[in-house]
This record gives C-alpha cells, structure tokens and sequence, in this order.
C-alpha cells in the first residue's frame, strides 16, 4: 500500500497535491510519503512480532537522515556499509547497539569508527577481515561483536548485478569454510562472536531462495552448536522485492510465516535488513518534460531528469512506471522518456506507451524511493536534485537541491595553474 493516489485527476502524495511542491521546489525532486515510510516498517517489523528479532534497516536503500530518524523512532536499527552510512545512522539517533556493519571492504579507520561507537556487530566477509577487525579492537582496547557472513550458494534469481548469494559472487565466506572461520575468529581474543549473518540477493521475488538458504544456514548452526560456538543472533539480511510493473513478491507477512515456520525453534535474535521493500513504494521522481522530437519515427520525450538522478533503468534495464502529475483523457503515444544527459544510455523509459506528454508538463516516475537518490551522482555536473516529504497536508524540503557552489565545493586550484593578470 501507498499514499500516490489521483483526485480529480491531480496526483496527491498523502494531503499534498504533487504539482504544489513542484511549483514551490522545481523540478526535478524526489517526493517521499511519510506516512507509506511508517507503514511498509510497522508492516516489516510487526509481522515477526512473535520472535525475538532487529530490523536494521539497509541505509543504502535510502540515506536521507530524516528516513533513517523516522526508522530510528520505531525502534529500528541500521544496515551500514560504510563509515560514511554510519555517521547518517548515528546522526539520525540510531541506536548503535542497533547497528549491523555489511559490506567487503571495511577500511581499517571505518573500524575504528565502528569500534569506538559500539555497534553490535560487523558482518566479517573473509578471513583476512577477522585478522583485521580483531587487531583493531585490541589496539583500541575492545571487543568487536562479529557476524560471518556466509555465502549459501543460492540462486536468488533476480538481476546478475543484485545477486549476492552464489559462488561465484564476490560476498560472503563460501559456506563450506565457515566452521574454519569461525574455529579462527574464536582463538582471536579481541573478537566477540555473535551471530551467522547471510544476504543472497535483492528484489527477490519468490520465498524459495530464502527458505533454500535458511535450510543451509540451519546446518551450520548445528554444526556450530557441536563446536560449542554460540551464536546468538541469525541475519538473514534483505531482499524482498517489490511490484515496480506486474511482479508479484510475497507480502512481508507470508516471508515472516515462512521464515518464523521454519526457524521459530533456534535460540537466536533475527536480524533482517530490509531497503526496498520499505521505501522503494514509498518515493517518486518527480520530473518536467523539456522538449520532444521525432528521429527516423521514433518519439523521444526529453525531461529534466537523467541517469544521474536515477540510475536503475540505466544500470539495470529496471522498469519504473511512469504517470502524469495530471490525468486527463488524450491520446497516447510510444516514446522513450530520456534524459540530458550526453550518454545513449540516458533513459528513464524505453518504447513506452505514455499519454502525448506536451513541453512543460509534469510527470511522477514512480517506485523510485529505494536505490534512487542514493545512487545519484553530478555527472554532467548536475547538481544533486531536491528531497521533499510529505506528511499528512504539510511537506517538508529534507534535502535541498544542491548549488553550483556545491559543485565545486572542495576543489582547488593550484595557484601555479591560476591565470595571472597581464
Ligand atoms: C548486505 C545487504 N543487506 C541488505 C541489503 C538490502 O537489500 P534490499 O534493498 O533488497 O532489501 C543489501 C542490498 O543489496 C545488502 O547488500
């Protein structure tokens, strides 16, 4: 469910007619509903209301500190996988104790920056990560709560680029060398061990990937047990997907029925680190079309946004519905809806029925609150476009669009290269 409806043909996000805050902000703009953001969590959350579990969810999705500050207030903890995403986490009032740390490549000061705030613990990708972290915190005088993160070899089957769990993939310890990871980090003296962590994949559209790697991690749970390593938290990471076209994922609350089914009886906390199947519904792209023209009978739609502010059709052939700000009855063309950008690759959609759109008017690219904004860059030397959130009939500005200034900001040059006064 999500708060994108049309009245009387206008497009509301929540009270907010969207057209007001293109007005008020230009174009282009990410719209994100509060209201939607509060749901699809108490939705996420709720459902494992019968097992002791953290829902920490995955910054990358979305960064924004008024998104994380929202998640923070509901109780919610916080995927990083940086020092960068820790910093939004902590700044957003995320407890730390809430904190699980992903990723392959923690640099030795993002460590200490980990360490030092006291996060749960670090889902360690490989051996040589468990020397490194262990060295850290006994420099720094602690112990380092850790995770491995193993690799289940599943095939989650979504998209190559958001697959995580397969052999082949550059996540994870390769299960079958778990028990020796975990048999080294229990001789390091500075690692605490806490949990099994796991993520195969993102916008996973059937259970049975998450069921096949559960079974998997379940073995080596026993085994564990058997080696008398405690594990007291199981993450079983992210991915559920969401509808952006005509998929039909399951509804958090059969993943929660079949994952409390299957592993209700293990002594463990669940950690789950859900992005988009939290805030990607719950945001839209709102652009302006700037020209349209016809090359050898093809329809092109020209608008102000580009594959810097969103990227996923670029980068994944990913679809993203497209709506007009204003519904009424006219004929419909098919066009690719592109951006300015000096790349063929620069398209929001492709040979797509969308209504005869005129210069000037406004369009909702929808879907797009998850892996949008945080995946944006200034290629072309775009500034980064505006945040807005709505909240029931008032809206609030929760990233402004960034300045020319802001550019440039940290760039020098040197004086020997400045041009000097004849
Ligand atoms: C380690 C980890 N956890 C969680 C997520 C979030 O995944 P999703 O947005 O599909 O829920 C990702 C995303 O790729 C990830 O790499």
């Amino acid at each position: 469910m999500h708060h994108f409806n049309y009245v009387k043909g206008e497009l509301y996000c929540e009270e907010v007619p969207v057209r007001e805050v293109a007005e008020a902000v230009g174009t282009p703009f990410y719209l994100y509903s509060r209201r939607t953001l509060t749901h699809h969590f108490r939705v996420f959350d709720g459902a494992f209301a019968s097992v002791p579990h953290l829902t920490c969810f995955a910054v990358k999705a979305n960064s924004n500190i008024a998104i994380l500050a929202l998640f923070a207030a509901e109780g919610g903890g916080a995927d990083i996988v940086s020092g960068g995403e820790l910093f939004r986490a902590l700044k957003a009032g995320v407890d730390p104790a809430k904190i699980v740390y992903s990723g392959v490549g923690k640099k030795v000061e993002e460590i200490d920056y980990a360490l030092s705030e006291g996060i749960l613990m670090f889902n360690i990708e490989s051996f040589q990560e468990l020397e490194v972290v262990n060295e850290r915190a006994a420099r720094l005088g602690k112990k380092a709560g850790i995770a491995l993160r193993v690799n289940p070899d599943v095939d989650p089957e979504t998209h190559p680029y958001i697959s995580t769990g397969l052999k082949e993939n550059k996540f994870g310890v390769d299960i079958d060398a778990a028990i020796e990871a975990y048999s080294r980090a229990a001789r390091l003296k500075n690692l605490d061990i806490r949990g099994v962590s796991c993520h195969i994949g993102s916008q996973l559209t059937k259970l049975s990937p998450f069921l096949d790697a559960l079974d998997r991690l379940k073995i080596l749970l026993g085994r564990l047990e058997m080696e008398g390593i405690d594990i007291r938290y199981l993450d079983l990471g992210g991915g559920l997907g969401i509808t952006y076209r005509d998929e039909e994922p399951p509804h958090p609350s059969r993943y929660a029925e079949a994952i409390v089914d299957a592993a209700q009886e293990l002594p463990v906390t669940f950690v789950f680190e859900p992005g988009r199947v939290i805030v990607g519904n719950a945001g839209i792209l709102v652009t302006k079309v700037l020209y349209t023209k016809q090359n050898e009978g093809k329809n092109f739609l020209i608008v102000d946004a580009g594959m810097n502010d969103l990227v996923r059709p670029s980068l994944y052939k990913a679809y993203h519905a497209i709506q007009p700000l204003t519904r009424r009855r006219r004929r419909t063309i098919v066009a690719d809806v592109v951006g300015p950008i000096c790349e063929s690759g620069d398209y929001l959609a492709k040979e797509r029925e969308v209504p005869d759109f005129q210069p000037g008017e406004m369009l909702a690219v929808m879907s797009a609150g998850a892996y949008g904004f945080t995946m944006a860059s200034n290629y072309n030397s775009r500034p980064r476009v505006a945040e807005v959130m709505a909240d029931g009939k008032e809206w609030f500005v929760i990233r402004r669009r960034e300045t020319m200034n802001d550019l440039v900001r940290g760039e020098v040059v040197p004086r020997s290269l400045k041009k000097k006064k004849e």
